[in-house]
């Protein structure tokens, strides 16, 4: 296959095969224990189908596979592009490849055969996790090495990003996984009681928030302007949000542990920063929104522009919800019920994998020498399998946690409880009925992407074709 030599793209091509198989695989787990809340017969009383299993087994190959394998792999294409230059070891970001498929293989076996560190987002156990630790080294070695050796003196802002999640996400998957190993497969945390929940939830929110958010800022800032040809609304705007970013989503993880052993002070800091970091998150949101103006038009007829917006809308609207429900008061009616599970999922499958898909379809026909994919009906239809199964995700699942939470609280004057536990399952199975429906339609959108993908690339083998220069309008800063 002819593609542009310029640059080291062969390595991102297999990082964007993985992220593909690995959405179809993940997002399948996910359906598959989705349905399992509504029929439980489906996990065959086999131990390694019970949703405890399935459930981080989803998670994992959501988040570190999907999201990982689109995000090394378009962190690998933006450096390049926005730096002027190759990667700077090669060869170290091919073992990357392999080393994290390795790790996400790894972890996707083992966590449903009942091996883990029963730590969430965190189950591998301590041989993967250096595994991890080894490729996410070598990850910022090539990432950080080809910036230094880049060819214009300004640093375009998506590195900045992407810059953040490498070094925050390896310190805290390094302080998170202190371990005692006792064998092969078993260790003991170092941490114990509340200093435990603590590191645990200090994990876990700024993995939301260097994993899911930032990263994926970086593929936003890069590909939005890419993508609507035109600059920035405000490049000052976006260094603004990254520096308010950072520096406030640290401080925001108790909001994990309200009503908790913790003590209230810290449960306090954590709401207040939390409705802090609702400014940066709508900054980003409208300055990639905003930098649609006068392309409107394209909105029209490319489903990677609409994949796009829909994901910052979700962006705004998941930052907004989180906030609130960081609200003590808020959190007490929500906490435990399937609104958090809504939560997650307008910011997973509505901002992350939304944004992931629309910066894949933008930049799949570039690293695979051809001008346009296949076709461009398949990706209309995954657009609106895709944007119908969040609809209905999200709409059944805010439904279902609402429920949950009124029924749950509703005493009678005597203080007794009006229903029993068993009746809010019976309410909102319906509800999860059509979650897992949702769940389907997502599937069948991944499925055919794979399908437009498979198709560019066997045009590409044979007959091709050298990509058309464009200007990269998102390196060039705005005035703004
Ligand atoms: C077809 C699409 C998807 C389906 C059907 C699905 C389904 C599910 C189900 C059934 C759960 C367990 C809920 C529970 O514990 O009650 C779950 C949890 C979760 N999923 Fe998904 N999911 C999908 C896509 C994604 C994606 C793309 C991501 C991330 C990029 C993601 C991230 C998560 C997270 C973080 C949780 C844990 C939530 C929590 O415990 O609060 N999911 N998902
Ligand atoms: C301003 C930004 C955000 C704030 C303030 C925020 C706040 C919150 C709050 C208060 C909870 C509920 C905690 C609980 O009751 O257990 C939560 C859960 C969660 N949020 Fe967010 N959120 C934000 C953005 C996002 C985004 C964009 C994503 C995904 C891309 C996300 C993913 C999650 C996940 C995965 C959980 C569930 C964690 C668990 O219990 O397993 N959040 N968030």
């Amino acid at each position: 296959m002819q593609t542009n030599e310029t640059y080291d793209d062969h390595v991102i091509r297999l990082f964007l095969l993985a992220a593909v198989v690995w959405g179809i695989i993940g997002m399948t787990v996910g359906t598959y224990a989705g349905s399992q809340l509504a029929w439980p017969a489906l996990n065959f009383d086999l131990p390694w189908l019970t949703f405890s299993r399935l459930r981080p087994d989803h998670t994992f190959g959501v988040i570190f596979a999907f999201g990982g394998s689109a995000l090394i792999g378009t962190c690998y294409y933006v450096v390049q592009r926005t730096c002027h230059t190759r990667l700077a070891f090669p060869r170290l970001a091919n073992m990357t490849f392999w080393g994290w498929q390795l790790a996400c293989l790894l972890t996707m076996i083992t966590v449903p055969l009942g091996y883990t560190q029963s730590k969430e987002y965190a189950e591998a156990e301590w041989p993967i996790d250096l595994l991890i630790a080894v490729v996410w080294v070598s990850f910022g070695v090539v990432f950080f090495a080809t910036l230094a050796r880049r060819r214009i003196r300004h640093i375009y802002v998506a590195n900045w990003y992407y810059g953040a999640f490498i070094i925050a996400v390896g310190l805290l998957h390094v302080v998170n996984n202190l371990v005692v190993p006792v064998s092969l497969t078993k260790s003991y945390p170092i941490y114990s009681g509340v200093v435990d929940a603590m590191v645990q939830w200090w994990y876990g929110h700024n993995a939301v928030a260097f994993f899911l958010t930032a990263g994926f800022l970086g593929m936003m800032y890069y590909f939005v302007p890419r993508q609507a040809q035109q600059p920035l609304w405000s490049y000052r705007f976006s260094i603004v949000n990254f520096w308010a970013l950072i520096s406030v989503y640290m401080w925001a993880g108790s909001h994990h542990l309200m009503y908790t052993a913790l003590p209230d002070w810290v449960q306090g800091v954590g709401m207040v920063f939390s409705l802090v970091l609702l400014m940066p998150s709508w900054g980003s949101a409208a300055n990639g929104l905003f930098t649609f103006n006068g392309s409107w038009h394209r909105v029209k007829n490319d489903p990677a522009a609409k994949f796009m917006i829909l994901a910052l809308v979700f962006y705004a609207a998941s930052t907004f919800e989180g906030s609130m429900m960081a609200i003590k008061t808020v959190n007490a009616l929500s906490h435990y019920t399937d609104w958090t599970i809504a939560h997650v999922h307008s910011g997973s499958i509505g901002w992350v994998a939304m944004i992931t898909i629309g910066s894949l379809y933008a930049m799949a026909p570039r690293i695979l020498g051809r001008e346009a994919m296949h076709s461009h009906g398949g990706m209309e239809l995954h657009f609106w399998l895709h944007t119908i199964g969040v609809l209905l995700y999200v709409i059944s699942m805010w439904t279902a946690g609402v429920t949950e939470g009124l029924m749950w609280r509703a005493t009678h004057a005597d203080g007794s409880l009006v229903y029993p536990f068993i009746d809010s399952l019976l309410a909102i199975k319906p509800l999860y009925v059509v979650r897992a429906l949702g769940g389907a339609f997502m599937v069948a959108g991944m499925i055919c992407m794979a399908w437009n993908l498979w198709h560019t690339a066997a045009e590409a083998r044979r007959t091709p074709i050298k990509p058309i220069p464009v200007p990269e309008p998102a390196a060039i800063p705005a005035a703004g």
